[in-house]
C-alpha cells in the first residue's frame, strides 16, 4: 500500500493502525482516489484534540470551523471507530459529534445540515483513542472499492480492491498468461486486466471530495486526464462450472470495457486443461457452509492438489483461502504463505509453484 501511495505522489506513506497515513495536496488526494487499486477510502486528517468524555468531544468538535469546508445544503452522516477508548456508548459519541457539527453551523448561519445515513454528501469520521480523538472529512464517499462495473451478481465475490491486492502480491505482469479457474463473478480477472489496461479504476465513479468548498474542478480535469502505466494486451482465462457465475462474469467484463482480453469457458478446475505452457493461476475457492461444507472441501483440495500435479507444471499458483487447512489437505508445500484480512476473517493467499514431479508433502495423510 506505501509503494502504492507513493508512486502516486502520497508524501511520507507510513503504516497506522487501519491504513496508511500520508502527505500532499488536492492533487495528490484526487489521484490517490482515482488511482489506488487497494485502498479503500482517502481520509482527510482535520481536526484533532485530547478528551476524557463525551462533553469534551462535543465542545472541541465544535471548535472546529465546518461552515468552512461544506455548503450547509450538504448532507451529513458522523462515522465514529474507536481503539482503547474509555467512552461507554460509541453511539453517543457520534451524536455529540454530530450534534457539534450542526451546531457550529446553526450558530453560525441559523440552519443546519441534514443528516442522511444512506447517502450522505458528506462524511465526517471519528477516531477514538484512549485519550485522543482525531477527526477526517472523507474524500471518497462509497469506498474505493466500489468501482461502478459490477453488474454481474455472483456467488461470495471479492472486494475488488482485495482482488487487485492479491494480482499484485502474484507479481503477475501482462505478458504472462492469467487464469482463474474458478471464476466466479470475475473480479480477480476484471482487476488484472484493468491493470494492465492502464486503466484508472475511479474512472466510472464520483467522489465526495466533489461536494467539498475546497473542490478545485480545473484541477479534477487535469488529474483525470493523466494516465499511469503503459496499456498491454494481456492474454487471460477464467472457468467456472457454474452458468450463473459464467454470465455475471461476463457481464462484469463487458461494463468494465475488458472482455476482449478474457476467454471464458465453462469448465471444472479438477479436469481443465493449462492454457499455455506456463503461466499465473489465482483462485478462490468455495468457503464458508454457504458455499461448501467442511467434508466436501476436504475432499475437494487433495483432488486440486492432484490436477495442479498433473497439467500445470511451469506455473504458479495462488489461491486465497480462509479455510487454514488448505496445505495440508492439497499435499503439496507452499512456497510462500500470506496472510490477508477479507472483512474481518484471516485469511492466507497460498503460493504454490509446480514443476513436473512437484514433490508432495511427507507428512501428507492419506
Ligand atoms: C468464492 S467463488 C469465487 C469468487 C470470485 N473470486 C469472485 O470474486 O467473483 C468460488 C467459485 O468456484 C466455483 N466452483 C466450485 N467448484 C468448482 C469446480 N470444481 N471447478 C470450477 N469452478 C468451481 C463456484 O461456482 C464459484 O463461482
Amino acid at each position: 500500500m506505501q509503494k502504492e501511495i507513493s508512486s502516486l505522489g502520497g508524501e511520507n506513506p507510513v503504516v497506522v493502525p487501519g491504513g496508511v497515513a500520508f502527505g500532499g495536496g488536492w492533487e495528490v488526494c484526487y489521484r490517490v482516489n482515482l488511482w489506488s487499486r487497494i485502498a479503500s477510502r482517502v481520509l482527510w486528517q482535520v481536526h484533532a484534540f485530547s478528551y476524557a468524555n463525551e462533553m469534551d468531544i462535543y465542545e472541541k468538535a465544535k471548535r472546529f470551523d465546518w461552515p468552512r469546508f461544506f455548503a450547509v445544503e450538504r448532507t451529513l452522516r458522523v462515522n465514529v471507530t474507536a481503539q482503547k477508548s474509555p467512552l461507554k456508548s460509541l453511539e453517543f459519541a457520534t451524536l455529540r459529534i454530530k450534534d457539534a457539527v450542526c451546531d457550529r453551523f446553526r450558530d453560525a448561519l441559523g440552519k443546519r445540515p441534514s443528516i442522511d445515513r444512506a447517502n450522505p454528501d458528506v462524511r465526517v469520521h471519528a477516531f477514538l483513542e484512549s485519550s485522543r480523538a482525531t477527526l477526517y472529512l472523507d474524500t471518497s464517499g462509497e469506498p474505493l472499492f466500489k468501482r461502478g462495473w459490477r453488474a454481474g451478481a455472483a456467488d461470495a465475490p471479492l472486494r475488488e480492491n482485495l482482488a487487485a491486492g492479491i494480482i499484485m502480491l502474484t507479481g503477475w505482469q501482462p505478458e504472462d498468461a492469467l487464469l482463474d479457474p474458478m471464476c466466479g463473478g470475475a473480479t480477480l480477472l476484471v482487476e488484472a486486466a484493468a491493470m494492465a489496461r492502464g486503466r484508472a479504476p475511479g474512472a466510472k465513479r464520483h467522489f465526495a471530495f466533489e461536494k467539498l468548498a475546497a473542490f478545485d474542478a480545473a484541477l479534477w480535469e487535469r488529474v483525470k486526464h493523466e494516465t499511469h502505466g503503459s496499456e498491454s494486451s494481456p492474454t487471460l482465462h477464467g472457468s467456472d462450472t457454474d452458468p450463473k457465475a459464467l454470465n455475471a462474469a461476463r457481464r462484469n467484463l463487458a461494463e468494465a470495457g475488458v472482455e476482449r482480453w478474457v476467454e471464458l469457458e465453462r469448465a471444472d478446475v479438477l479436469e481443465r486443461p493449462a492454457p499455455a505452457a506456463s503461466g499465473v493461476m489465482v483462485m478462490n475457492p468455495p468457503y464458508g457452509e454457504r458455499m461448501g461444507s467442511p467434508e466436501e472441501l476436504a475432499r475437494f483440495y487433495p483432488r486440486l492438489g492432484d490436477a495442479l500435479k498433473q497439467r500445470f507444471a511451469g506455473w504458479r499458483c495462488y489461491i486465497f483461502t480462509a479455510d487454514l487447512r488448505l496445505p495440508k489437505l492439497i499435499r503439496l508445500q507452499p512456497s510462500r504463505r500470506i496472510p490477508l484480512w477479507n472483512g474481518a476473517l484471516e485469511c492466507r493467499l497460498y503460493e504454490f509453484e509446480i514443476v513436473a514431479g512437484t514433490h508432495r508433502k511427507k507428512s501428507a495423510p492419506a
